[in-house]
């Protein structure tokens, strides 16, 4: 292989380059494909949505699908917080209409695609309005951007617009295990678990939690791995060391502190923010139980912030929810 394809990151080798790679978006992708089939009636189109989600890949595989080969030719691809700005686009959009006599081999017309159209000002959304009307006979506008509502409604009902959400999980797991056997790496099943969780249906972010984690051990990548890379305990685990303080095992809650600092390294403050996350998705606790124990994490995370030990600080903070356990059970046998 060669150095550069080895130095490549991973979002940008594995970036698919038709429409049929395209990872979970089914419908939108048919959609296209409808359009694509008959180019004429291809409207102008906004992709619309979360990062990371396949928007500018899709725009990128329209394009290809439109020329072929020499689609560089017939498109403008143009980043809307790009200095060059709207000027750009309507010079080359002369051009274009130039060309068109010519024609853009079977296609009618040349196609823009505008990314970060959301980062426009309003009055490069009016010009930009201006010119899709007079050059709609030469060109078909692709706009990108995370929300569609921070572009003017003239334009957005001269588009066809899609939305972009989180990906399929399951989905994402495949794509991460499929680069993984490319790799050569042994991605272990919780820890795409974990990348996925950590990802929030961001397939870019998944991929690049991914390839880092990859550089850390030769050819695996395992869960305690990936915690390292994005920073965060395992959820579990920590759900483990909070049990067992409220349920009055405190050696033992500490015993697991000691597991998490130790295997991962992180410091006080990033394992009680994680406590107060995992606190609130745990269904065995009532509202007002949760609402006292954060009230005893946030005088714990003060004193952190003061300087105060870590490890001192955080079994401290254990011993007031073994105390709180206790409280609660005392006051269910009373009952
Ligand atoms: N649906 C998808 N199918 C396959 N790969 C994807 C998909 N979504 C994202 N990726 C991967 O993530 C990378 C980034 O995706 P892309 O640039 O299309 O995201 P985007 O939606 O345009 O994000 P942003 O809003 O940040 O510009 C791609 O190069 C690709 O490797
Ligand atoms: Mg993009």
């Amino acid at each position: 292989m060669a150095v550069t394809e080895e130095a490549l990151m991973w979002v940008e080798k594995y970036r698919p380059k038709t429409l049929d790679e395209v990872v979970d978006l089914r419908d939108i992708v048919d959609s296209l494909k409808a359009f694509l089939k008959n180019p004429k009636t291809m409207p102008h189109l906004m992709l619309a949505g979360i990062p990371g989600t396949g928007k500018t890949t899709i725009a990128l595989c329209i394009a290809r699908e439109l020329y072929g080969q020499n689609w560089r030719n017939f498109t403008l691809e143009l980043n809307a917080s790009d200095e060059r700005g709207i000027d750009t686009v309507r010079e080359r959009i002369k051009d274009f209409s130039r060309y068109s006599r010519a024609g853009f081999g079977n296609i009618p017309f040349a196609l823009v695609i505008l990314d970060e159209s959301d980062m426009m000002t309003g009055p490069a959304q009016t010009a930009l309005r201006r010119i899709m009307e007079t050059s709609s006979r030469t060109s078909r506008f692709i706009l990108i951007c995370n929300q569609s509502s921070k572009i003017i409604e003239p334009i957005q009902s001269r588009c066809a617009i899609f939305r972009f959400s989180r990906l399929d999980r399951q989905a994402m797991k495949e794509h991460l295990q499929n680069i993984a056997k490319k790799e050569n790496v042994k991605l272990l099943p919780e820890a795409a678990e974990r990348i996925v969780d950590f990802s929030e249906g961001d397939l870019r972010h998944a991929m690049n939690a991914l390839q880092t984690a990859s550089a850390y051990k030769e050819g695996v990548v395992d869960e305690k791995t990936v915690s390292m890379v994005i920073g965060e305990a395992s959820p579990m685990q920590v759900q483990k060391m909070i049990r067992k303080a409220l349920y009055g095992d405190f050696m033992e809650a500490r015993k697991t502190m000691y597991d998490i600092m130790g295997s991962f390294g992180f410091s006080g403050s990033e394992i009680i923010r994680q406590v107060q996350r995992e606190l609130f998705k745990m269904s065995d606790l009532t509202p007002e139980q949760k609402a006292e124990l954060s009230n005893i994490i946030g005088e714990y995370d003060y004193r952190l912030t003061q300087g105060a030990n870590s490890d001192i600080q955080l079994s401290a903070l254990l011993a007031q929810f073994a105390k709180f356990g206790k409280s609660i059970e005392e006051s269910y046998d009373a009952q």
